[in-house]
Order: C-alpha cells, then structure tokens, then sequence
C-alpha cells in the first residue's frame, strides 16, 4: 500500500516537472515568434507610406519602395493564370471525356501527378535551367512559367473529378438462378455495388427484387419508387408492392395498378453468368413516365 502510494506521488512529481518543463520550452519558442511579430508590425507600419507602392527596390541603406516586387507578383500570377487555366482544364475534359484510359491519358495523369508530387524548388530549378541560365538574367516571365507549371496540375486535380462521369458499373452477383427457378413471388435480395465518382469510392447494398415476368423469365427489379424514391417493400398478404410513403401499387411483376407513381417499377439490365444472376445495378428519373436512367 506505502509502495504505491510512493509510487503515485513520484508520478505526480514527474507529471509536474514534465509539464513545467514543456511550458517553459513553449515559453522560449514564442517569445522569439512575438518578437519578430512586433518588430514586423512596428517596423511595417512606420515604412508604410505612398513610396512603399511608387518607388523601386533601393540599394541596402537607401530609401525606396517596393513598387518592381508588387508589380512583379500581379505581372506572374496573371500570366501564369493565362497560361496554367486554359491547359488545366483542356487536360481535364480530354482525361474525363475523351481520353478514359487510353494510353496517352494514362501518361497524361502519370506526369499530371509527378508535377503535382514535385517540390516548387524544383520546378523553379527546371526554368532556372531551361530559361534563365540561357538568357543570363532573371524575369518576370521566367517566374511566370515556374508559377504556370505549378498551377497546371492543380487546375486539372481539380477540374477532372468535377467533369469525369461516374465509373462504368460492374455487374453484381444477387443469387444462383437455380434459387430462382420456383419463385412464386417476388424475392428480396441485397445486392453489393462501388461507385467511383471523381474522387469518391463508395460501397453500397442496394435491396432489389427477382420476379418472374410475364413469359416466365428471371427479371429483376429496383426496389426504388419511381414516384418520389422511398424504397419499396412487398407485402404478402396483399400480394402487392404497396409503397410506404404516398401508397402507390405494384403487382407482383412490378406492373403499377394505383398511386402517384407515374410509371411501373424499373428493371434491371440482367445477365445469368456461370449459374449466377447478375445485374448491374442502375438509378432511373423518378416521376418521368419514361423510364430514363440518370446514373
Ligand atoms: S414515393 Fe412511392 S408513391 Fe410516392
């Protein structure tokens, strides 16, 4: 009991030292940080003064302002703006329309990333090479380049996950069509679909529904009412599709008999693959009497 007790007040102590200690080190490093803020707020202040905007950068000991480095900064971020925009977003649309994953857009996004990846000394270090070095003087325009070679990835990352569609569809297993052969009424299954929408990949279970249509054929159904989406439940005693949320009715073929719902439920693109039903799983308009798939 004395041990522990020993113990726990040891602890403490070095709890309090430790914490002593970290406030104290915090204590050094912003003194330095509030330091240099109140010399830079002073200091600023004092110089600030219509020569700071008119005046080029003097000579050290000289007065002057700093009217070439303002400049300077608007002249590289317009025309790197001009130059980075119009190819970022030419790269995205080719990648999200045209290109796919064909060879040339998967090079495309191979050098996309590495000048996405790639530190900004480097860059500048590229155009120091390239440009500078061969016209023996630094410029604007050289800037201007460095800046439009950092800015064309990022317009492209963020424009082709906006514009690509989302992904083809893979087909989803719902069941063996041997446990569909004696269907009197519908069945529920839960089907498992990924999406890749830009950036976003996700992971569903979607419910849908194995019939028997008219000729007797497996067909399957989308659980989801073409009124105003709310998913749609079979109910046995009334051997309908009986919505919960305005009470539209479908028979047992997905056929609409009454309700809001302004057309039959919507089925499923099906295939039977190795003794498997498959589908691929899709999202239709809802109140459209059309049956149009929007993803
Ligand atoms: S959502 Fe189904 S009837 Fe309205």
């Amino acid at each position: 009991m004395a041990d522990s007790s020993l113990l726990y007040r040891r602890r403490i102590w070095v709890n309090r030292w430790n914490l002593a200690m970290s406030l104290l080190t915090m204590a050094f490093g912003m003194s330095f940080l509030i330091w240099i803020l109140i010399t830079l707020f002073a200091r600023g202040f004092e110089a600030l003064s219509p020569a700071l905007f008119t005046q080029m950068t003097p000579p050290p000991g000289s007065d002057g302002g700093l009217a070439n480095a303002i400049f300077g900064s608007f002249f590289m971020v317009a025309v790197a703006t001009l130059i980075s925009t119009p190819i970022g977003i030419l790269a995205g649309i080719y990648l999200a329309e045209f290109g796919k994953n064909g060879t040339v857009a998967s090079l495309t996004r191979f050098i996309n990333d590495i000048l996405l990846s790639a530190p900004s000394i480097v860059i500048g270090l590229f155009i120091y090479t390239v440009v500078v070095a061969r016209v023996h003087h630094f410029s604007g325009w050289a800037g201007s380049m460095a800046l439009a070679l950092l800015a064309i990835p990022v317009v492209k990352f963020v424009l082709h996950p906006v514009l690509a569609q989302t992904t083809e569809k893979s087909w989803s297993d719902v069941g063996s069509v041997d446990e569909f052969q004696s269907l009197t009424a519908p069945v529920k299954k839960l089907v498992q679909i990924e999406q890749l929408d830009g950036w976003r990949r996700t992971v569903q279970q979607k419910p849908v529904y194995v019939i028997k249509d008219a000729a007797g054929q497996i067909a399957v159904l989308s659980s989801v009412c073409p009124h105003l989406g709310c998913t749609l439940p079979w109910v046995d005693d009334k051997n309908e599709f009986i919505c919960p949320c305005h009470k539209g009715t479908f028979d047992a073929s997905g056929k609409l008999v009454s309700g809001p719902p302004p057309r039959n439920m919507d089925t499923l693109p099906m295939k039977v693959e190795d003794g498997t039903v498959k589908i691929q799983y899709q999202f239709f308009r809802q109140l459209s009497p059309h049956k149009e798939v929007v993803a």
